[in-house]
């Protein structure tokens, strides 16, 4: 069977993309990494593309003099690949409107915290301050705004009594690698519909993987 040709966009360490490499590598899985694109030529995940022979290319949004060419930019080194989803893993860049809207529901976003609680940056600082007892992750179709879209996968994690920044953010972070992989696979397949804000897979409204990981 014909895999699903995905590209990775990150920003920096890549764990998210290594989790995505991995699965990737399993007999079965429906999709393939066609590129790894970054932002930042100095981002320590570009080892793993590099490691796993993929494709890899650097695009610095400060060589663009706006919003739209970086997109552009990126748009077709995607399209050259044969990419028909866009990852974006810890990718640090929002993405305009034009694009967004060209690759609508096609676009997947790892974010470490239950949205729509907690969008943007210092996410487990912000968890902490506010005292919830749960956190979490969540992977969701792009849209314009800043961690904003269709939840396609969420997983949640419990705040210990004990957590300080770093090991909140180890905790969620392993569970990420889980739930990238699922809604990356569940994408590649065909089994999600948008419906509004909701995402329906194989139509139904409560996944296996919405679920409560008190273990991790
Ligand atoms: C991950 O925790 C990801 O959820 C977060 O950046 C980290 C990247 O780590 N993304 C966001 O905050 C997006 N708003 P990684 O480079 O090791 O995958």
């Amino acid at each position: 069977m014909a895999r699903v040709k995905a590209a990775v966009l990150i920003s920096g360490r890549g764990s998210n993309l290594k989790a995505l490499i991995d699965a990737c590598a399993a007999p079965g899985f429906p999709a393939e990494i066609a590129l790894v694109l970054s932002n930042r030529a100095e981002a320590a995940g570009l080892d793993y593309a590099r490691a796993a022979g993929i494709a890899h290319v650097v695009i610095d949004h400060r060589q663009f003099p706006d919003r739209e060419a970086f997109d552009a930019a990126i748009g077709a080194a995607v399209e050259a690949a044969g990419a028909q989803l866009i990852c974006l893993a810890g990718f640090m860049r929002l993405l305009g409107p034009v694009f967004t809207e060209q690759w609508r529901d096609r676009i997947l976003n790892i974010h470490p915290s239950l949205l729509p609680a907690f969008r943007g940056l210092d996410t487990h600082a912000r968890v902490l301050a506010a005292g919830v007892r749960f956190t979490g992750c969540t992977v969701h179709f792009v849209r314009p705004a800043m961690d904003d879209g269709p939840i396609i996968v969420q997983a949640a994690v419990p705040v210990q009594p004990d957590d300080d920044e770093q090991r909140l953010a180890q905790r969620v972070l392993s569970v990420e690698h889980r739930i990238f992989p699922l809604a990356l696979g569940w994408a590649a397949s065909g089994r999600l519909r948008v419906d509004g804000n909701h995402v329906i897979v194989d139509g139904c409204q409560e996944p296996e993987g919405v679920f409560i990981n008190p273990a991790a």
